[in-house]
């Protein structure tokens, strides 16, 4: 079923979505991307999921970031996907950039998850089914799998590189030890580590601290932060407590436990950094990231399409005083 779409004719606007350089690479991304983990699952609603998948891409919001296990069910986000290729974004097919990853649970037994070979390459074939795609841009191996060697999990990578299935590559929550040397074997094999992903927001300063975030830039590699608002918590969301419908009433992911007092104080005055700045605390989370150029593209995780709105506001003002940043940076640190 063909439903019609046709994209904002604005949607690359210059006074618009802003484009950033992905390491030493030919590609530019934009500066804030839409995951697909939550609410496109194939027990969200469709109509919804097809909702933010074209407002995100009338505002230029091109690359779409899924997983094999999104779900739930685990599957049913990249079949979501490949629903909305059908319907709405086969003729835009050129200006999308898709990635997929491999390496949690996905199917029962010994080859359904972590690294081997046998295990990547079965899933990004599942995966490519499930969106109706003959490649995706990027496939990353989605954690570092301490029982396989490394070596065998980047040849996998190489090599579907070299299959033409992926278009590039790419690692996901690796520790920086063996995300060096991912990046040294990658680069043996000709074929380029495009992105690191990692989480990364006011909450979790782990890729400053473990220096991840120096260490891609080095490697020409670019860094591309997930969950930016700590899956809601860095949002209004939660300022009068708990609402029905919220990623936390579910306490599967993200767990009521994780809302202590300590936590809403910090979160409260956060959000007063926020209003004096003229911003939501969302618009501020995502801004304080992109505030200079050491993150390639924020990956939102979103519920509705005004959310969609409130998070791409964020990017009509990016810029921090020092003082502003002192403040932050004392909250953040708890
Ligand atoms: N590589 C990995 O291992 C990994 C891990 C996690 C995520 N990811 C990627 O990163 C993407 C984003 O992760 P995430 O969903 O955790 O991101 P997030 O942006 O930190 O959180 C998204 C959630 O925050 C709430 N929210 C968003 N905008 C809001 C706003 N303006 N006001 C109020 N609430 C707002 C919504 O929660 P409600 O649903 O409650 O409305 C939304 O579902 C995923 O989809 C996935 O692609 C990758």
């Amino acid at each position: 079923m063909n439903t019609g779409y046709t994209p904002s004719p604005t949607r690359y606007r210059t006074d618009g979505m802003k484009f950033r350089r992905c390491g030493h690479s030919g590609i530019r991304l934009p500066e804030m991307s839409l995951g697909l983990w939550h609410n496109f699952g194939g027990t969200d609603s469709y109509a919804n999921a097809q909702a933010m998948a074209h407002y995100a891409f009338d505002h230029g919001i091109c690359h779409f970031d899924l997983g094999n296990n999104y779900g739930p069910p685990p599957g049913s986000a990249e079949e979501t996907f490949g629903k909305l290729m059908r319907h709405s974004f086969r003729p835009y097919r050129d200006e999308l950039f898709i990635s997929t990853k491999a390496g949690h649970e996905m199917w029962p037994g010994p080859f359904g998850d972590w690294g081997s070979r046998k295990s990547l390459m079965a899933s990004l074939d599942q995966s490519l089914k499930r969106m109706g795609l003959d490649y995706v841009d990027v496939f990353y191996s989605h954690r570092y799998d301490p029982s396989t060697p490394l070596e065998e999990t980047m040849q996998a990578l190489a090599d579907i590189v070299r299959q033409g299935k992926a278009l590039y590559v790419g690692i996901s929550k690796y520790p920086p030890a063996q995300a060096a040397q991912a990046y040294r074997y990658l680069e043996s094999q000709g074929t380029h580590c495009l992105l690191y992903q990692g989480r990364y927001n006011l909450f979790c300063r782990l890729p400053e601290q473990e220096g991840l975030l120096q260490q891609a830039r080095r490697n020409g590699t670019g860094f591309i932060a997930f969950s930016p608002l700590a899956q809601g918590l860095l949002t209004g969301r939660y300022l009068d407590g708990i609402p029905a419908d919220s990623r936390m009433a579910r306490n599967l992911f993200l767990k009521r436990d994780s809302l202590t007092p300590e936590t809403l104080d910090r979160i409260k005055a956060l959000d007063r950094i926020a209003a004096r700045r003229g911003q939501t605390l969302a618009e501020m989370s995502l801004a304080w990231l992109l505030k200079d150029d050491t993150v390639t593209s924020v990956i939102i995780g979103a519920s509705s399409t005004s959310q969609l709105a409130d998070n791409l506001k964020a990017l009509e003002n990016t810029s921090f005083d020092e003082e502003e940043l002192g403040e932050i940076d004392r909250i953040s640190a708890g």
